[in-house]
């Protein structure tokens, strides 16, 4: 019998989702995306080739596999079609293997400019966003004035829509940023071209999923971006615009309660990209050693990744909020070579920690550590978790108690066979 399983990230995202997802996808039916758009990149290795998805679920690499976009993605069809055009010199068939909502957001010029516009303003606060119109779109889908995949297959419908969107972007564009309208025409054009091409892949994603559970068959749910950038329940607003927890159901259209198994993923470090506090993080020279070797670089904008030590108030926090089942600890191997690892388990604050996580304003909080030995014997590329060496299989179980929750698989490298798998589903 098949499950129906999630697997979301539990810090501010590049836990390492696309490895993970990649090595426990190849006896799953289906992977879906339910929320974000394509300021995800998930990193895979295939046959010593690194392979960054956005926007397509990280498990369409396995053969048979059915992949969906669900309702809460927001799609950039430009995004999409170049990635289906780059992913199809290693992957056959995407075009049969991928099914799109009708009632994805489409994610416009207009928003992408907008985007790009304000966090170049002085006047509004800076996020660090990919620049990509994920929250612009998000804005117009919660204004219920979006525009959504099924309406380009109705050219008069499409017609007033972008109309209508158009009068109120290039006012803004116009007055608030003096800036260039963005011309109708073009856009609704291409939007009626890119109809056509994104036709074969619209479907009936809930349906096809419910059905799939019902025959037993197991289903994957990938979540994007990680629990602290979650827009409700993150450190806002130095978040992305979506559900990262909890958002499964109205991503999709299934009920919440049919998922069987859900896997967080958390490094044995912290990192973050963009704009936003971060209690643990390191400005000094462990801070560039665990930048340089985890190869902490963005992997959709190129930008350079702050690093800190792991914050286990938060990372607890995350468990306790995503009800995770286990956990996948990702990059065990970047913490070999060091003296001395910390850990936070506490803050100096005014503040009970409750209050804190509360309201998620993580400004100016120092971190109380306790601190752990290191380790000299290697645990890159390792397997077994016998193999691991006594301070660090201490180290993983010393987690495992802050937490709560069992580390079921421990990932020491990036290849798919750089993992341990202890006690998974
Ligand atoms: P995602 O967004 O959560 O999928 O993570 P990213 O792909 O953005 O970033 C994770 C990076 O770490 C990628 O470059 C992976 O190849 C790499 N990676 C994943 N797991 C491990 C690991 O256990 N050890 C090391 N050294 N690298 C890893
Ligand atoms: P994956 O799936 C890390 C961050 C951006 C910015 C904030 C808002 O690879 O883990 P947005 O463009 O979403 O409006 O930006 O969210 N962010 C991510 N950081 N990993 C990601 O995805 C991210 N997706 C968005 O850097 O701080
Ligand atoms: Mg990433």
């Amino acid at each position: 019998m098949g499950k129906v399983y999630s697997l979301l990230g539990l810090q501010w995202g590049d836990e390492g989702k696309g490895k993970v997802v990649d090595h426990i996808s190849k006896d799953i039916s289906a992977a879906v995306r339910y929320q974000g758009g394509h300021n995800a990149g998930h990193t895979l290795i295939v046959n010593n080739e690194a392979i960054v998805f956005h926007l397509l679920p990280s498990a369409i690499c396995h053969e048979n596999i059915k992949c969906f976009l669900g309702r809460g993605v927001v799609v950039s069809l430009d995004a999409l079609f170049e990635e289906i055009g780059d992913a199809s010199r290693i992957i056959d068939n995407i075009e049969t293997k991928l099914v799109v909502s009708p009632a994805c957001s489409l994610i416009q010029p207009y928003h992408i400019k907008l985007d790009q516009l304000r966090e170049r303003s002085h006047s509004s606060t800076t996020i660090g966003t990919t620049g990509r119109g994920i929250g612009t779109t998000y804005e117009d889908r919660v204004g219920r004035r979006g525009i959504r995949a099924i309406d380009l297959f109705n050219e008069t419908n499409l017609h007033d829509k972008l109309k209508e969107a158009l009068d109120y972007y290039n006012f803004l564009f116009s007055n608030s940023f003096k800036e260039e309208p963005i011309d109708f025409h073009q856009i609704y054009e291409k939007n009626l071209m890119q109809a056509e091409q994104l036709k074969p892949l619209i479907g009936n994603v809930s349906n096809e999923i419910k059905n799939l559970i019902d025959e037993g068959k197991s289903v994957l749910f990938e979540g994007a971006q990680g629990a602290l950038l979650d827009v409700s329940l993150g450190t806002y607003p130095f978040v992305t615009s979506s559900n990262v927890i909890g958002g499964i159901s109205s991503g999709v259209g299934i009920s919440p309660t049919a998922i069987d198994y859900s896997l967080g993923i958390a490094k044995a470090y912290t990192t973050r990209v963009g704009e936003g506090p971060f209690p643990t993080e390191l400005n000094d020279e462990i801070g560039k050693f665990l930048a340089e070797k985890g190869g902490e670089v963005g992997a959709t904008t190129g930008r350079k990744r702050r690093c800190g030590w792991l914050d286990a108030i938060l990372l607890k926090h995350a468990v306790y909020l995503s009800g995770v089942d286990g956990i996948c600890l990702t990059k065990i191997d970047v913490l070999d070579g060091l003296d001395t690892i910390n850990v936070c388990t506490g803050y100096e604050s005014k503040l009970p920690v409750e209050d804190i996580l509360e309201s998620m304003n993580l400004e100016h909080l120092e971190p109380i550590y306790t601190h752990f030995k290191g380790w000299d014997e290697p645990t890159y590329g390792l397997n077994k978790f016998e193999d691991l060496n006594k301070i660090a299989q201490d180290y993983i179980f010393a987690i495992e108690d802050m937490c709560g929750v069992p580390i079921v698989m421990i990932s020491t490298g990036p290849k798919r066979e750089d993992t341990i798998i202890r006690n998974l589903f």
